[in-house]
């Protein structure tokens, strides 16, 4: 049972400048539009409890894994100090929880801390198969005092085992018979069919291994093994971090939207989803907090933009989510959000406080655009660039939201990912489509095998590079 956070702890979701009596009834969302959801939200709620309660799904349950917290720190504690870079590798849901939690907990410039200021080793993930880039990192760091975290729940992406071959041969050439103390896998238990082709490489050559819960997807697991043993292997308080999601999975207990801020947040985005709002831009204002947009724009993607409904009929649906940053996007997107089109909701994230304060000399108070700010803070700037964002939004019609931490750190982050998991699969079940399930990925993964020589892939191959070539009336050279 999650005990009972205070509620000044609690993460508050302000919609204020969603609703009509804020920004009018053109662009904004009446009371009345809200409550006749209220019923559907409810039987929503009650289907995903169902789901929960049969097993379906497993990433509401998470905050209360205590025995895969238990392994993983038994495996920090054992080998934290034995290491000088822990490299991460994987991809999409396997990468980006991982970076997100990094991003958000620990030092901005962890890696270039000493050691005893780090507390852990150096800390890289490699999300992306470029030779360039990937290759570089294998010369600058030493296999010999490294340890690489695999990370792919199917044990079958052709990005991550590429990476994976690669390394392991590294360590087997420069560490002979230690090779294995130098890889930990975090992968999918082997089921009947012997599918997973890296569980049976962790058996075969005995690695370290963690577990990613077959009923937990790759872009709701930022609190399996999966974000957990990165983020405690960098000195992140994952208990803090799981109170934190307990505290919120027991708020999203209740079906009612009005005390639900997942449900409120789903219900709002679908409302103006239908009125042609397409586009959701999440925009912290928190440096600390890009990543959580990253790893939100990837979530609300894969789960919502889907081809096909939950009753089989062609539907083509899916919000775009776009991710901004305050207050550098102020200088890049802004101008967009605020005079184009009106297809958008922005949803601002921001700290009640923050943990440095800079404060500016005065100095220079003759000249008009440098004097003001002498004796003036940072903090003072930025919360007036929010603020400034947010009215002049609001201002011209245009819905806008806010998730107000009162602080960062591991228990309101902990919050902040599991409201925003709650509102993707209620937002899934509102749009009528399967926001657990991903037919899209798996279909560019398939064309991948097929062109990379997959035994089994032979006639997709062929039809593949029939229809290869360009056109060459449509290609200027
Ligand atoms: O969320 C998802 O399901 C995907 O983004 C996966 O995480 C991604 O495709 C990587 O898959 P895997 O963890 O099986 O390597």
């Amino acid at each position: 049972m999650p005990d009972k956070a205070k509620v000044s702890d609690w993460i508050r979701y302000d919609f204020s400048n969603m609703m009509a009596d804020t920004i009018g009834e053109e662009h904004g969302v009446t009371e009345e539009e809200l409550s006749v959801l209220v019923g559907v939200v409810l039987s929503y709620h009650r289907e995903l409890e169902a789901e929960r309660s049969s097993g379906k799904i497993g990433f509401l349950d998470l905050p209360y894994a205590d025995e895969t917290v238990a392994l993983v720190e038994e495996y920090v504690q054992a080998n934290r100090d034995r290491y000088e870079n822990f490299v991460v590798l994987g991809i999409g849901g396997s990468a980006l929880g991982a970076i997100a939690l990094h991003t958000a907990l620990t030092h901005p410039f962890y890696n270039l801390l000493d050691r005893e200021k780090r507390g852990g080793p150096r800390f890289f993930v490699v999300d992306h198969i470029d030779p360039v880039v990937f290759a570089s990192l294998l010369n600058v760091i030493d296999p010999a005092k490294t340890l690489f975290n695999v990370v792919t729940k199917s044990g079958e992406t052709a990005e991550t085992i590429a990476q994976f071959l690669t390394v392991y041969d590294l360590v087997v050439r420069h560490l002979g018979r230690s090779a294995r103390d130098h890889v930990v896998a975090t992968t999918e238990e082997q089921d009947a069919t012997g599918a997973n082709d890296l569980r049976t490489i962790v058996e075969r050559e005995k690695l370290a291994s963690f577990e990613v819960p077959k009923n937990v997807g790759g872009r709701f697991s930022v609190l399996s093994a999966v974000g957990l043993l990165p983020a405690a292997m960098t000195g992140i308080d994952i208990r803090e971090l799981l109170r934190g999601a307990a505290c919120m999975e027991d708020r999203t207990r209740t079906g009612d939207l009005w005390n639900n801020p997942a449900y409120a947040a789903a219900a709002l985005q679908r409302i103006l989803d239908e009125r042609g709002k397409h586009i959701s831009v999440m925009m912290p204002y928190s440096s600390q907090l890009r990543d959580v947009a990253d790893w939100f724009r990837q979530l609300w993607a894969e789960s919502l933009g889907k081809r096909s409904g939950v009753d089989g009929e062609v539907v083509h649906k899916g919000p775009t989510p776009v991710k901004a940053l305050g207050v550098t996007d102020q200088h890049s997107q802004l101008q967009l959000y605020v005079e184009g089109p009106f297809d958008k909701v922005i949803t601002f994230v921001a700290l009640d406080q923050l943990d440095a304060t800079v404060a500016m000399p005065p100095a220079f108070d003759d000249l008009e655009h440098v004097g003001y700010l002498g004796g003036r803070t940072m903090n003072e700037l930025m919360e007036a660039e929010r603020l400034a964002t947010q009215t002049v939004l609001t201002d011209l019609t245009r819905p806008n939201a806010t998730i107000w931490l009162p602080r960062l750190d591991g228990f309101c982050v902990g919050q902040l990912l599991f409201m925003l998991e709650v509102q993707t699969a209620m937002a899934g079940k509102l749009l009528r489509v399967n926001p657990f399930d991903q037919p899209g990925v798996q279909e560019g993964k398939r064309r991948t095998f097929a062109l990379m020589g997959m035994r089994g892939y032979e006639k997709l191959r062929k039809e593949m590079e029939a229809r290869r070539r360009p056109n060459p009336r449509y290609v200027i050279a």
